[in-house]
């Protein structure tokens, strides 16, 4: 049976538990119109890692507050509540939904629960902040879209880079004519860790146990097994409950990509590598190379390593009338000196009188964008159309690895469907 077909089994189990919840019936009757001034009042679903750093983020945006938490992990509700000590603490995400004052909910959950709690949070009518990748899989990318097309909620990816100045200057340097007919684009990141320190891997606490952990509602329909202190901790190494460094790192840039670029979805993916370097059990490749073929002569590609991180993170968009470049902590090879920044260099041989343009533009603050738009109820700068062309861009790559094979949209969208 491929992890796909159990997939697709449990959204239909998490969508009749949702409506025996009784979660469907109350949709939308809670949503109101927040004036200006009004609070915007939040709710988060998986507190862990990334989820405490967002609602740091979210407590320092002006009139907004965290009402509520949920997590399985009982060590969760302590450490949210030492960031916002008036939150209702919950077990089950359900419990939280049905709290009448409560505006928005952001999903922090790994990856292989967001859709369900996507799907939750839209059934009871609240605004929704997804961390990305938006889903596990392409069929759950195509549920979550259709869900949110139904819905009139605001819905916002935590895709920052979308709100960042490097996006913004890249998007207009593209849409004033100064790249000219782009056919390549190059994108990279990289890291290093000391030998015999896993990139990824976290230490278990001494509370993470069977009485701390609801484990069954961790595993979210996947096959029924002891408690797994590991797997619960590190799932980002494990195919069942992550994407790996496609859908942890690749999905930021090629967002950026497709934003920058007005990309739609990928006509084909190849993606190549392995574990070579992380031999740790890990399923997930630490060593990857994927190419996308998009519409109108264009491919992208991506190239990821854990263990040297010279040439940190970059992005080039590489046009006949210019390049845009976007470095992270990028070495020179020749000087030794950090090229971090964004850039725009002319091509002479099509814009002879160019002059190189270093980006200046300011960040906007991705996470008070979103709670404006929960007021305003304008679209988000990284929209759920952006997640889902996201996702489905890095669940094709995967889908290429896993079968040692070129994977076509079409195929991905079958295998979907099986
Ligand atoms: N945007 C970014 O830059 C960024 C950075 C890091 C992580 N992330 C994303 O954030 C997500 C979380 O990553 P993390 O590193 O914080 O993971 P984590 O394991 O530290 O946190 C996940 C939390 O979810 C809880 N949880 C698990 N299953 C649950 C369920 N069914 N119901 C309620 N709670 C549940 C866990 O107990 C844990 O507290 C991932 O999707 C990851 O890709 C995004």
């Amino acid at each position: 049976m491929s992890r796909q077909s159990i997939t697709r089994r449990d959204f239909v189990k998490q969508a009749s538990a949702t409506a025996a919840a009784g979660l469907s019936l109350s949709a939308a009757s809670y949503g109101k119109i927040l004036g200006a001034n009004d609070r915007v009042r939040l709710g988060i679903i998986g507190p862990g890692a990334r989820g405490q750093e967002l609602m740091k983020d979210f407590v320092k945006v002006p009139n907004a507050e965290f009402v509520a938490a949920a997590d399985i992990y009982a060590r969760r509700h302590d450490e949210a509540k030492k960031i916002a000590p008036e939150i209702k603490a919950f077990n089950d995400h359900r419990k939280m939904l049905e709290l009448k004052d409560l505006d928005a909910v952001i999903v922090a959950t790994p990856l292989h629960c967001h859709a369900r709690h996507f799907i939750d949070t839209l059934a009871v009518g609240k605004d929704l902040y997804c961390e990305k990748t938006m889903t596990w899989s392409v069929e759950e990318a195509e549920n979550c879209l259709a869900a949110a097309k139904k819905s009139d909620r605001v819905i916002g990816v935590g895709q920052q880079h979308q709100s960042a100045g490097y996006f913004l200057d890249a998007r207009k340097w593209i849409k004033d004519g100064l790249v000219g007919k782009v056919t390549s684009v190059e994108s990279w990141m990289s890291r290093n860790t000391p030998r015999g320190k896993g990139q990824w891997v976290r230490p278990i606490p001494e509370d993470c146990n069977a009485q701390n952990v609801d484990w069954k509602a961790f595993l979210n329909g996947r096959p029924n097994r002891p408690f797994d202190a590991h797997k619960f901790i590190n799932w980002r190494l494990y195919w069942e409950f992550s994407g790996g460094n496609v859908t942890e790192n690749m999905v930021h840039q090629i967002g950026w990509i497709i934003g920058a670029l007005d990309l739609g979805l990928p006509t084909a993916a190849y993606m190549s590598g392995g574990v070579f370097s992380e031999k740790d059990g890990r399923e997930v490749p630490d060593t990857i190379s994927v190419t996308l073929d998009y519409p109108n002569d264009l491919v992208v590609s991506w190239q990821s390593t854990f263990s040297n991180s010279r040439f940190g993170l970059g992005v080039r968009i590489l046009g006949s009338d210019g390049t845009v470049e976007w470095l992270a902590g990028t070495t020179d090879m020749v000087s030794g000196r950090s090229l971090s920044g964004w850039y725009y260099s002319p091509e002479k041989a099509n814009r002879p009188d160019g002059e190189a343009i270093k980006g200046e533009s300011k960040s906007e603050d991705h996470y008070a964008n979103f709670v404006e738009c929960v007021r305003s109820r304008k679209e988000p700068n990284a929209s759920v159309e952006l997640g889902y062309r996201s996702a489905v861009a890095a669940h094709m790559a995967n889908l290429s690895y896993r079968r040692r094979q070129r994977v076509t949209l079409e195929t991905a969208r079958q295998v979907a469907k099986q």
